[in-house]
């Protein structure tokens, strides 16, 4: 286990090694924009719609962060305490370099016992999950370190995930298996670990391929239409998208003693 988070250290620090350009995180065009982003608004929206959404009051944890794209969208949607964390240091360094009032911490997220339970408002992670050896124990440290919400954006179980897409992630000397959720799974994992029956499992599915909706904008549509393009290529996905490859599953925290519990008083979590 330890061998293979070493290995996802290593492929990471070696990608700034190499130059590697993160650029796109702090570009304005609006194409790129519209394409990083709208998962993670989705996710907002979902919080914002049950009146749990507050950014400027609110304290975020980004798990998996890497260099920092979604901690510099989210200061951008208004949150002002941000802390983007990633078990490599040397792309912690690149996210501090994109926005120096992002603050940083260089964690596993498999064992972040060095913050205590219910530390940050929001929990937020993307595309990071399914690099881990163990993502349900990833998941449920997030549950552990939220008091508000959890956002989780990982690949979604599906059949065209299971046709054509990569089962196996290779980076380097690093291997992972790209680990897909459904609902059910999101759900079960939740309550098992809380223990809450007041907490709310959200787990929406839409399609999402932001390299290859991109790329085919691009290749085949002149420079102010894109965007629109992309926009309509999603639009015209939406009637599908219980059958999409991704996951916005959105996990709100209840107090567990609120009235309305059939459970007896809940364990304390750790
Ligand atoms: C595909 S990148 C995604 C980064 C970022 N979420 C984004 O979308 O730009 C996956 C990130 O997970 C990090 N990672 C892999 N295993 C990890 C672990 N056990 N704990 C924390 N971060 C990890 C890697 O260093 C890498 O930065």
């Amino acid at each position: 286990m330890k061998t293979s988070i070493e290995a996802q250290r290593k492929a990471s620090d070696e990608l700034v090694g190499d130059g590697y350009d993160f650029g796109y995180h702090v570009t304005a065009d609006p194409l790129v924009r519209y394409l990083r982003d709208r998962r993670l608004k989705a996710g907002l929206e979902q919080l914002r719609r049950r009146g749990a959404l507050d950014p400027a009051n609110q304290s975020v944890l980004v798990v998996c962060g890497g260099a920092g794209g979604e901690g510099i969208m989210l200061r951008r949607e208004g949150f002002a305490d941000v802390t983007v964390s990633d078990l490599s240091p040397a792309t912690l360094e690149v996210c501090r370099e994109l926005d120096p009032e992002l603050k940083t911490r260089c964690l596993n997220a498999e064992a972040m016992a060095e913050l205590a339970d219910g530390s940050f408002d929001l929990v937020v992670v993307q595309d990071g999950l399914h690099h881990l050896p163990r993502p349900a124990l990833g998941f449920t440290e997030m549950l552990r370190v939220a008091r508000t919400a959890v956002i989780l954006i990982e690949p979604h179980e599906s059949l065209v995930g299971r046709l054509i897409g990569t089962e196996w992630e290779v980076q380097g000397t690093a291997v992972n298996y790209v680990f897909r959720w459904n609902g059910s799974f999101l759900k079960q994992v939740t309550l098992s670990y809380l223990l809450r029956d007041r907490a709310t499992v959200l787990p929406r599915r839409l399609w999402d391929h932001n390299l290859a909706v991109g790329k085919l904008v691009r290749r085949c549509v002149p420079g102010r239409w894109r965007l629109p393009a992309a926009k309509a290529v999603y639009a015209a996905l939406t009637p599908f998208n219980r059958l999409g490859n991704m996951m916005v599953g959105v996990v709100l925290l209840h107090d567990p003693s609120a009235a309305g519990s059939k459970l007896p008083a809940a364990r304390t979590t750790g």
